[in-house]
């Protein structure tokens, strides 16, 4: 197939938008459906796009009746373990309801391949250094148990509607486009790296940094995580199309860079490139649902959709994350 009609529900949010870029860099069609929620109209790139809820039905069916769509790429959904934690219906409904509205309209138009974004927050605390896609999934709060059901869902979509679809569950989704045009970008903002960025580059930040408990069983105390590269979050999902297209099934395949970064280790990377001497924070109570360590064994991905996280080094993501506060003056 040739250029491809990709319906990519959340294309006006951060790791949705920078998969909407490369599509276009591929020569494809995205189309954005978004409710901009917590996406963002400045993040919109040169494309046609939909402002729809997932939950309006009628609307979502009327969509899909006046377009043809040969994938449709998920990323729309609520996010914030913590959030989570305090609205769990927010995360049910939103998260679930809508995939399920998704997935009808998918079946009543006989769309058959969907790239979801999936999380590792699914898995909970680790049983071994490095989670591969076996491991237990056990979640720790209501965002990682929403994206369990939906990949339940749609194992069992394969089944009786033959919906092949990708699960991809991201690490740690972190940095920006080189070029700085698009990035991370939350109001409120809870996201470490874009925190500590904040925090030590501008002014507008004038609360002290947060390191959310320092007595877990890691190197220094505090939770380490595995910090992928959005473009790399993004290249992965250019490799499913080829891949799905040849293997009809659901599948699940982790994206992370199997290396994990403490939380006062990503700060003093932060505090090293902006070349600071000092910076001060305060140690509060553990975050509720955040477990000790989440790194990834991304070896499936690598071995059968050929995707490595070329850009994933971390200096690099934090460099990609400062260059990208500091050009939009954040
Ligand atoms: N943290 C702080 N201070 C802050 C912000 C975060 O100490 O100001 C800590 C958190 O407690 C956590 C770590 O930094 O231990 C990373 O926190 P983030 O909020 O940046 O990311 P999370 O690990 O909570 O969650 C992210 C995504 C989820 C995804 C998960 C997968 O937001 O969608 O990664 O690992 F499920």
């Amino acid at each position: 197939m040739s250029k491809k009609n990709v319906l990519v529900t959340g294309g006006a949010g951060y790791i949705g938008s920078h998969a909407v870029k490369k599509l276009i860099e591929n020569g494809d069609n995205p189309i954005i459906l978004d409710n901009f929620s917590t996406g963002n109209k400045w993040a919109l790139q040169d494309c046609e796009f939909f402002d729809c809820d997932l939950l309006d039905n009628n609307k979502l069916k009327g969509i899909f009746a006046k377009n043809s769509f040969d994938y449709v790429m998920h990323f729309a959904g609520k996010s914030l373990v913590g959030e989570s934690v305090q609205k769990p219906s927010l995360y049910y409904e939103n998260n679930v309801s809508g995939s399920i509205n998704l997935l009808n309209a998918c079946i009543d138009s006989d769309i058959d391949k969907i790239i979801f974004s999936s999380s590792a927050a699914v898995y909970g605390d680790p049983k071994s250094e490095l989670i591969n896609e076996n491991h237990q999934t056990k979640p720790k709060n209501p965002y990682g148990q929403s994206k369990l059901f939906i990949e339940k869902i749609l194992e069992d979509a394969f089944i009786a509607y033959g919906v092949s679809s990708i699960s991809f569950r991201y690490f740690n989704a972190a940095g920006a486009d080189p070029l700085g045009t698009i990035g991370e970008f939350h109001e409120p903002e809870t996201h470490l790296i874009p925190n500590v960025i904040m925090k030590l580059i501008s002014q507008k930040n004038s609360k002290k940094l947060k390191i959310f408990g320092d007595t877990y069983q890691t190197k220094d105390g505090t939770c380490v995580r595995d910090y992928i590269h959005v473009n790399d979050i993004a290249s992965a999902h250019i490799k499913a199309f080829d891949f799905l297209d040849k293997n009809s099934k659901s599948h699940i395949f982790n994206l992370g860079n199997g290396s994990g970064f403490s939380v006062l280790e990503v700060i003093n990377t932060v505090k090293n490139k902006l070349n600071l001497n000092k910076i001060s924070y305060e140690i509060a109570p553990p975050r509720n649902g955040d477990p000790a360590v989440l790194v990834a064994d991304s070896a499936k991905a690598n071995s059968l959709l050929n995707w490595n996280p070329n850009n994933s080094n971390i200096e690099n993501i934090i460099n990609d994350a400062i260059n990208w506060h500091r050009s939009n003056n954040l």
